[in-house]
C-alpha cells in the first residue's frame, strides 16, 4: 500500500528536549487521520517538521513514495502539503484576500490582482463551504471566520495534504459542527487530513485512524472503529483517566462576585452585556451558559477592567470596582484566566518563571524597594511548574518554546495559586489534554472547597454540567435563568441557551 505521506524515524531536538524520538507516521489518500498525545508530547512539533518549518535530526519523510527535503514552507506547498497551525499567522490589519495571496501574488504584468484573487477566494469558499468576505479585515472576524481564511489559503496553494492543528480547540459547538462538514468534503474529493485534537469524542467521530504519541515516542496507530476513548486515553496518557469529576455538594457562604443591572458596549458601541444581574457566592462555582457571542466575553472583560462598563455597578466582596483600573481589581482579589492566553495571558517573551510572577513581580517578596529578586521568582516558578505539570525544560525558558497546552497550565498556575477570592476562568481546558483537564477540574473544585467564588465560562457544555454548583444561562447580554445542573438536562439547557423558556413545574 502506497501512503501519501510516510514520516519515518524522525527525530527533533530543542534544547533541553527530545520532542520528536524515531517517530513513525504513515498516512493514506483520502483518511482523516488523528494524531494524538499530551500536552508537549510533540505533535506540533511534528507537523512542523513535515510542514518544513523545522529541519529533523534523523529521519525520512515520502510524499506519495517519493522520498523528499522539505527545507522550509514553499517546498511543502509545492509537494501539496498545507496547514493550519495552532496559533494563527494572519496579519491582522489586511484584508482575507491580502492574507490569502500573502507569498504567492497572481500577477498580471507584474502587477498584483486583488479582483482576480478574490474570485479565486470566493470560489474555493462555495466550492467548500467555507463562508467569508473575502475584503474583510482580520480583525474585524471571528476567530472560526479567520480559521475559514487559514483553511482557504491552504486550498488557493492547491494543498492535497491539510494538516490541522487542534482547529476545534478555538471553535464554537456550532463552528466545531461547521468544520467537521468540510474536512467531509476534502477527503471525499480525494485530499488528506491530519487532525490534532485533545477531543476524543471528535477522533471517534470524525476520524479512520489515530497515530498516538507519548513524551516524544511514538506508542501506535489504531483503526478508530476497533477503539474507544478510554483505551484513547489509556494510551495517550499511559494510565486510566476518569472523564467524571467527583464532588461534595457546595456550600456557599458570603456573596462575593455581585453584578447589577450592567451595561458593557463592544467595539461598535453595541451593549453586548444590556441589563445583566449576578451573584456568585464564595465556595461555589457558577457556570455561564450561552451561544458565543451573547455577552461573556464583554462581561469579563468588564469585571476584570479591560473594557469600560457604560452603566451599572459591580462589587467584589463588598467594595465597588465598576470603574478601577486592571491591576488596583486585580489586587481586590481577582484571579483571571483568559480566553485568549495569547492577547491577555502571557508574555511569550518572558521565561516562564517571568510569567509566573507577571501579577505580583512588584510585591514582596519578589521585588524589594524596586529591585526584582530573581531567586525568590525563580523559586516560585519551579515549585508551580512541578504542581502543575508544566512541561517544559526549566524555569528559565521562554513562554513562547511551550506547547499551547504548557502555556495554558503555566496561567493557570499563576491565576489559581495566588488564592483570589473571585476565580474566573474562561474556557480554562481550551486546549488541555485529557489528563490535564482532569487535573485542573479538580483543581477548581478544591479552590471552591477553600471558599473561594469560582466564575466558570465555557463552550463546553460538559463541562459546565459537571462543574457547576448553579449555572446561569445568558442570551443577549442578560442572565435569563439560573438552574439547577442536578436536575437540568443538557437539551433543556440548549433550549434555555438558544432563548426559550424553561417549563415549570405548576406553571400552566
Ligand atoms: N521552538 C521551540 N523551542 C524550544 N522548545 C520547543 C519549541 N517548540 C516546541 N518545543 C518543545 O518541544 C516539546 C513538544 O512541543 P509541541 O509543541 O510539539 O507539543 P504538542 O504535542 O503540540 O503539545 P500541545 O498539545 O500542548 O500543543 C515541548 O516540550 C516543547 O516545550
Ligand atoms: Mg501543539
Amino acid at each position: 500500500m502506497e501512503y501519501v505521506i510516510e514520516m519515518n524515524g524522525i527525530r527533533k531536538e530543542f534544547p533541553g528536549i527530545v520532542a520528536n524520538d524515531n517517530i513513525t507516521l504513515q498516512v493514506k489518500q483520502g483518511e482523516i487521520h488523528a494524531l494524538l498525545g499530551e500536552n508537549g508530547a510533540g505533535k506540533s512539533t511534528l507537523m512542523n517538521v513535515l510542514f518544513g518549518l523545522y529541519q529533523p535530526e534523523k529521519g525520512e519523510i515520502k510524499v506519495k513514495g517519493q522520498p523528499v527535503n522539505i527545507t522550509d514552507p514553499n517546498v511543502a506547498n509545492r509537494l501539496g502539503i498545507g496547514m493550519v497551525h495552532q496559533h494563527f499567522m494572519l496579519v491582522h490589519n489586511f484584508t482575507v484576500t491580502e492574507n490569502i495571496i500573502l507569498g504567492s501574488e497572481p500577477t498580471k504584468a507584474g502587477k498584483i490582482n486583488i479582483k482576480d484573487a478574490a474570485k479565486k477566494v470566493e470560489e474555493l469558499s462555495k466550492r467548500y463551504g467555507l463562508a467569508v468576505d473575502p475584503y474583510a479585515k482580520i480583525e474585524d472576524i471571528s476567530v472560526g471566520m479567520q480559521q475559514r481564511v487559514e483553511i482557504l489559503k491552504t486550498l488557493y496553494r492547491g494543498a492535497e495534504i491539510l494538516i490541522f492543528d487542534e482547529p476545534t480547540a478555538v471553535l464554537t459547538p456550532q463552528e466545531i459542527k461547521e468544520l467537521i462538514q468540510i474536512m467531509d468534503k476534502l477527503v471525499a474529493e480525494g485530499k488528506s487530513i491530519i487532525l490534532i485534537t485533545h477531543k476524543l469524542k471528535e477522533i471517534m467521530e470524525v476520524c479512520d485512524r489515530c497515530t498516538v504519541i507519548r513524551k516524544g515516542k511514538g506508542i501506535g496507530t489504531v483503526n478508530v472503529s476497533e477503539t474507544n476513548p478510554d483505551e484513547l486515553a489509556a494510551l495517550m496518557v499511559g494510565r486510566e483517566v476518569h472523564f467524571k469529576v467527583d464532588k461534595e455538594l457546595a456550600q456557599p457562604k458570603d456573596v462575593v462576585l455581585e453584578i447589577k443591572d450592567l451595561v458593557v458596549t463592544d467595539a461598535r458601541n453595541i451593549a453586548s452585556v444590556n441589563g445583566l444581574d449576578l451573584e456568585v457566592k464564595a465556595g461555589e462555582i457558577l457556570g455561564i451558559a450561552g451561544v458565543d457571542g451573547n455577552g461573556q466575553s464583554e462581561l469579563i472583560e468588564g469585571i476584570t477592567g479591560l473594557r469600560k462598563i457604560k452603566s451599572g455597578a459591580i462589587k467584589i466582596n463588598g467594595k465597588e470596582t465598576t470603574h478601577l483600573s486592571t491591576r488596583k481589581i486585580t489586587e481586590t482579589g481577582i484571579g483571571h484566566i483568559p480566553e485568549d492566553r495569547h492577547k491577555h495571558g502571557l508574555v511569550l517573551d518572558y521565561s516562564v518563571g517571568e510569567n509566573i510572577v507577571l501579577q505580583t513581580y512588584y510585591q514582596k517578596p519578589y521585588s524589594n524597594s524596586g529591585i526584582l529578586n530573581y531567586s525568590k521568582i525563580y523559586e516560585k516558578a519551579k515549585a508551580l511548574i512541578a504542581e502543575y505539570d508544566v512541561r517544559t525544560p526549566s524555569e528559565y525558558t521562554p513562554a513562547r518554546a511551550l506547547s499551547g497546552g504548557n502555556q495554558q497550565k503555566a496561567i493557570i498556575a499563576r491565576e489559581v495559586d495566588r488564592s483570589p477570592s473571585l476565580l474566573i476562568a474562561a474556557q480554562p481546558t481550551r486546549g488541555l489534554d485529557v489528563g490535564a483537564i482532569e487535573f485542573i477540574h479538580s483543581k477548581l473544585i478544591e479552590e471552591r472547597d477553600k471558599g473561594r467564588a469560582v466564575l466558570l465560562i465555557s463552550f463546553e457544555l460538559d463541562e459546565i454540567m459537571n462543574l457547576s454548583d448553579r449555572i446561569a444561562v445568558i442570551y443577549e447580554g442578560k442572565i435569563v435563568d439560573v438552574v439547577d445542573p442536578k436536575d437540568t438536562t443538557e437539551q433543556e439547557l440548549g433550549l434555555l441557551m438558544a432563548g426559550g423558556k424553561r417549563e415549570r413545574e405548576g406553571v400552566s
